[in-house]
């Protein structure tokens, strides 16, 4: 098998594991958590989303990472590179390439709202806060939301800041980068829980977070559970298979998958109580406020702390740095591609596939203002369709074709080559959730995200 001698290996112990969770980590578990919490009943969805965590999101992490060590590619020559070697057909690199796409597609956006927490930082520090109620703090956000010039210069410095890191290369960029961004987030984390434990509505955000309510069992939360935790382990765009790519041969990939897992979903968590002992704590918000929660929401609790401006400040702080660990791991391969394939300089690649993903971000800025009301696909504007090609259709359909490939295309043997350090009863439990349970819930998210379309178009 053709092998790129330039490819590079994580210089650290503890590296991937950073890296992987840097990658996992970001406004998934911070911003997006939280409220479809919120939104979906507190516990039971809690507990759904571990489920589907431990049963399908960590068996095809463990198959992405197979993938990139074994084909020491980008995403798209490693399945090409594997699918020659085992004399299938070439037609299987689709994955990486469908993963370059929704990696493209997520990056313009992600951006642009992760551009938000840089605004909204700076506010904290100049104690913007101080005083908000829910009216006043809804109308500073859609005046922020209505200025597109101010969007777009935060969306450009978070994009510039993502293609700075990568542009150092593996070792020298993302690997330094992550190394102290990583450590860094989880001291702000456990403050934050800590001045949340002292001061905010703790044991009834602990209560919310996870009474269990058997009433609030439902498919569509369970279906929304199994999608976001495809998108916050960043399982199905190869991320994680280039971060594999880079992994020493002699890791455990299944501990180490288990250790990500659990990190990422302790962010989460740890997180969802924060907020909410904040908002509890603060008279005339609630938690089932939707998308607004972290940038109306929060801000209200912030301004009626005693040190909210610390605290605040930290907060945001925070979500830049989780964000920013996953964007860089969102650039990655698109950029380890471009490198690989045609040759061209890194420093090259970031710029021109960053100034390239940050164009197409335009449309999601505008989609905030300007193009509100502009649809692209049924329904949706800008913004909502970048989001639902890439997290509720791409993501998705590379998880269920990566399930199928090692579940099913490569024998036994070949799949668990990649596993020496595993234990063998891990292994068989692996195989038969990837072969049988991963596909079919994966196809279930996918129906359930294409059947609203479908009956759009048709009764239009
Ligand atoms: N996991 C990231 C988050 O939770 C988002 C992400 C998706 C990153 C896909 C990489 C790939 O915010």
């Amino acid at each position: 098998m053709k092998r790129l001698k330039q490819h590079a290996i994580w210089g650290q112990r503890g590296s991937f594991i950073l890296a992987a969770t840097g990658s996992a980590v970001g406004l998934g578990n911070i911003w997006k958590f939280p409220y479809i919490t919120g939104e979906n009943g507190g516990g039971a969805f809690v507990l759904m989303y571990l489920v589907c965590i431990a049963l399908i999101g960590i068996p095809i992490m463990m198959a992405e990472i197979m993938l990139g060590r074994r084909g020491r590619a980008n995403p798209a020559t490693t399945m090409l590179n594997i699918s020659q070697e085992l004399g299938v057909s070439r037609l299987w690199s689709v994955i990486g390439w469908m993963g370059v796409l929704a990696g493209f597609l997520i990056l313009s956006y992600y951006t642009v709202i992760a551009g938000w927490t840089l605004e909204y930082f700076e506010r904290a520090t100049h104690g913007s806060f101080r005083g908000l109620n829910g009216d006043t703090s809804n109308a500073l956000f859609s005046e922020f939301l209505a200025d597109p010039t101010r969007l777009i210069f935060w969306q450009s410095l978070f994009m510039a800041m993502t293609v700075l890191v990568l542009a150092f290369g593996v070792n020298k960029g993302l690997e330094t980068a992550i190394r102290w961004m990583m450590p860094l987030l989880f001291v702000l984390l456990i403050v934050l829980l800590g001045y949340a434990y002292s001061s905010g509505e703790f044991a009834t955000s602990l209560r919310f977070m996870f009474s269990f309510n058997p009433e609030d069992l439902s498919w569509e939360a369970a279906l929304v559970a199994l999608g976001h935790a495809f998108f916050t382990l960043s399982l199905g765009m190869g991320a994680i298979m280039a971060y594999g790519s880079y992994m020493p041969s002699t890791a455990s990939i299944g501990k180490t998958v288990i250790v990500v897992a659990c990190l990422d979903t302790l962010v989460a968590l740890m997180a969802g109580v924060a907020i909410f002992a904040f908002v509890f704590a603060t008279p005339g918000i609630s938690p089932s406020s939707g998308p607004g929660l972290m940038f109306v929401t929060l801000p209200v609790a912030f301004g009626n702390m005693a040190v909210g401006t610390i605290v605040g400040a930290a907060f945001f702080l925070m979500v830049i740095l989780a964000a920013w660990s996953s964007t860089i791991s969102i650039l990655e391969p698109a950029v380890a591609y471009v490198t690989e394939r045609f040759g061209l300089h890194r420093i090259t690649a970031c710029v021109l596939i960053g100034a390239t993903a940050w164009a197409l971000g335009l449309g999601s800025v505008l989609s905030f203002n300007h193009w509100a009301d502009v649809q692209i696909l049924w329904g949706k504007n800008f913004f909502d369709s970048m989001d639902f090609i890439s997290t509720n259709m791409l993501l998705p359909l590379g998880g269920f074709l990566i399930a199928i490939y090692v579940g099913w295309v490569m024998t036994r043997e070949q799949a668990e080559h990649e596993f020496r350090h595993d234990s063998v009863g891990l292994l068989k439990v692996w195989r038969f959730v990837l072969r049988y349970l991963s596909p079919i819930a994966v196809l279930a998210v996918l129906i359930n995200g294409i059947f609203p379309l479908l009956t759009t178009v048709f009764s239009e």
